[in-house]
């Protein structure tokens, strides 16, 4: 039987605007690599030989850089809702794709997680559930749907985002599923669901959900610090597997003095000039051109980016084509959790300040000094 996955990725990502104005969250590059390539090949390295992508919100996008999966060695096809569904009504649009086959996966296409299939997959049918929920172990749960859990690791109760002190646990949903066809069954027909709130407590009246803790990394990417934090981990293990503090595209032009500090990676044909302080954790897209004298720390650069001589920028998300000038200065905060986000095409002119938390819209020019945190529109 072919091994089967769905994935949602037809969210507007709204959280992440304005830089999911001009594209889906799940093409948001993650050290250099857009989220949804990642979540693809960890499935075909877990087995998956057949993948369905529940797209809506700016699918054409999504289908031209994954195409049929043949770069991944897995099978792409594509459930294109005409109105988004939520998180569950995907699963009875794409009913006919997933119905003929046994359990198979459905996942969250905004999570970095090296949940392992084959795992899950096997505990799914030792326990005979109807489904199962890969558990994560948080912190603090009160952002996420919480688990109650017995003995024989069986969910009594699904708490969506409880305060903090009601949570019944510290273990969350992961986004990643192992289903029994049936499920589709119980989601109403083109109706907007979602399987949180509406079918995993049914489920879990019926005793027959089930959660399996997952010890791998976890990171969600809701909210613009949370890409930062992605961006940061997943640094630091490409730059592990490259056995190398930093990762230098092959094509990439470094100047004389340029400082460059682990984990970073650089992008194919970018040109970076002289006596530049970058790093550590700074991922720079493709075809970027940096000037002389730039400071970079904590920071995602999207491709073909041009920033001039002697600026500076830290903890910020700079979009698609962005122009940066001299001499300016751009200082998220990373202990408020305050990052600067500059949308495609944006525009910083010479000698300005931005401040944190400021985030700016697709093509819009700055031509004053931003001083209090705001949306530029
Ligand atoms: P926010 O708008 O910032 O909450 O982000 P989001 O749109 O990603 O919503 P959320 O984080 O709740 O979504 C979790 C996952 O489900 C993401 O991978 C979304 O792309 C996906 N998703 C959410 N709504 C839909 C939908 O209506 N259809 C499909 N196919 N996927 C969805």
């Amino acid at each position: 039987m072919v091994q089967k996955a769905i994935v949602l990725v037809g969210g507007f990502g709204t959280r992440l605007r304005p830089l999911s104005c001009t594209r889906p969250k799940a093409l948001f590059p993650v050290a250099n690599v857009p989220l949804l390539e990642r979540v693809v090949r960890a499935l075909a390295e877990g087995g998956v030989e057949e993948v369905v992508l529940a797209v809506s919100y700016q699918a054409d996008l999504i289908e031209a850089k994954l195409g049929g999966g043949e770069k991944f060695s897995i099978r792409i096809k594509y459930s294109r809702e005409k109105h988004p569904l939520g998180t569950a009504g995907p699963l009875w649009y794409a009913r006919d794709e997933l119905r003929d086959s046994g359990p198979f996966f459905m996942l969250n296409g905004d999570i970095i997680a090296e949940v392992d299939y084959k795992k899950l997959l096997e505990f799914h049918q030792e326990k005979g559930g109807m489904a199962s929920i890969a558990l994560h172990e948080v912190e603090d749960p009160s952002r996420y749907g919480v688990v109650d859990l017995d003995s024989s690791k069986r969910i009594l109760k699904f708490v969506e985002k409880p305060p903090e002190d009601e949570a019944p646990s510290n273990l969350i949903n992961a986004g990643c599923y192992a289903l029994n066809p049936e499920v589709i069954d119980m989601v109403p027909e083109g109706k907007k669901t979602s399987i949180e709130r509406e079918i995993f407590p049914k489920i879990a009246e019926k005793g027959k959900l089930f959660g399996f803790k997952s010890d791998s990394i976890w990171i969600d990417l809701g909210l613009p610090g949370d890409y930062l934090c992605a961006n940061r981990t997943m640094l630091e293990r490409e730059c592990k597997k490259a056995s190398s503090s930093v990762k230098i595209d092959s094509t990439a032009k470094i100047g004389k003095n340029t400082k460059i500090r682990g984990p970073t990676i650089i992008g194919a044909n970018c040109i970076i000039g002289e006596n530049c302080d970058i790093g550590p954790y700074v991922a720079i897209g493709e075809d970027t051109v940096i000037g002389d004298g730039v400071n970079l720390e904590d920071t995602v650069i999207f491709p073909r980016s041009a920033i001039k001589n002697f600026s500076s920028i830290a903890y910020a998300i700079l979009g698609e084509g962005v122009v940066i000038g001299q001499w300016v200065k751009i200082q998220g905060s990373p202990e408020e959790g305050q990052v600067v986000i500059l949308g495609d095409c944006c525009e910083v002119t010479d000698k300005l300040t931005v401040t944190a938390g400021t985030s700016v819209c697709p093509f819009k020019c700055l031509k004053e000094c931003v001083l209090t945190p705001q949306r530029i529109l």
